[in-house]
């Protein structure tokens, strides 16, 4: 691990931060994602400052940072879904370009699982687009495999995504509950 990487939990204040990194992401790798660039730069300030806000202290959905040097450079998001089985989904995948390979996925895919556990969760799950060859590797190696649910992309409706799936105990630290 990069030691000069580190992440941490976003904190209430830091909804300014945040609009910054997803549009930075919507603008890199807009394949990746379901919202668009214009969504998120036709959003409101206050839309981030309160997501900002919730995922720093909510049980159900989180967003951590990554830093290089202290500044930020990528991020993902972490939530419970609504139905019974309250699946747990790590989401929104970004690191910029000028640190990737540096493991910083890595730990943000890590640590987002853990506090997911820390919740109760017993496996991860990541959709990811069958066109990014790239982040599909990225997850296979971090031990997620194919759940065999497969979807259209809403966004882009004649494409699809995959639904990605690992255990928990795959993440470092992480003991079963
Ligand atoms: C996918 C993404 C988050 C990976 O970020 P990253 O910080 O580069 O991730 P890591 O460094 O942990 O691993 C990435 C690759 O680098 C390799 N790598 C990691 N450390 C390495 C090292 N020290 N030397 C050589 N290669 C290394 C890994 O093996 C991995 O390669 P692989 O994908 O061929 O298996 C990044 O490419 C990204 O933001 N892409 C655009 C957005 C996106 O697709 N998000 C996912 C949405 S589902």
């Amino acid at each position: 691990m990069n030691p000069s990487l580190t992440v941490r939990r976003i904190a209430a204040d830091q909804g300014d931060v945040f609009r910054e990194l997803r549009t930075a992401s919507l603008r890199d790798a807009p394949y990746a994602f379901g919202d668009t660039l214009e969504d998120a730069l036709g959003a409101d300030a206050s839309v981030f400052d309160s997501t900002a806000a919730e995922h720093a202290a909510s049980r159900t959905a989180a967003t951590f940072i990554l830093y290089t040097e202290g500044h930020p450079a990528g991020l993902i998001g972490a939530c419970f879904d609504d139905t019974p089985q309250r699946r747990a989904f790590v989401r929104e995948l970004w690191v910029a370009p000028a640190v990737r390979h540096l493991r910083g996925g890595e730990l943000l895919v890590n640590t987002a699982s853990e506090w997911l556990a820390s919740e109760g969760a017993r496996e991860i799950h990541a959709w990811v687009a069958d066109e990014n060859r790239n982040a599909m590797r990225f997850y296979e190696r971090l031990g997620f495999g194919p759940t065999g649910d497969h979807a259209r992309i809403a966004r882009a409706p004649d494409q699809w995504e995959t639904l990605l799936v690992r255990d928990v105990r795959f993440a470092p630290g992480v003991q079963e509950h």
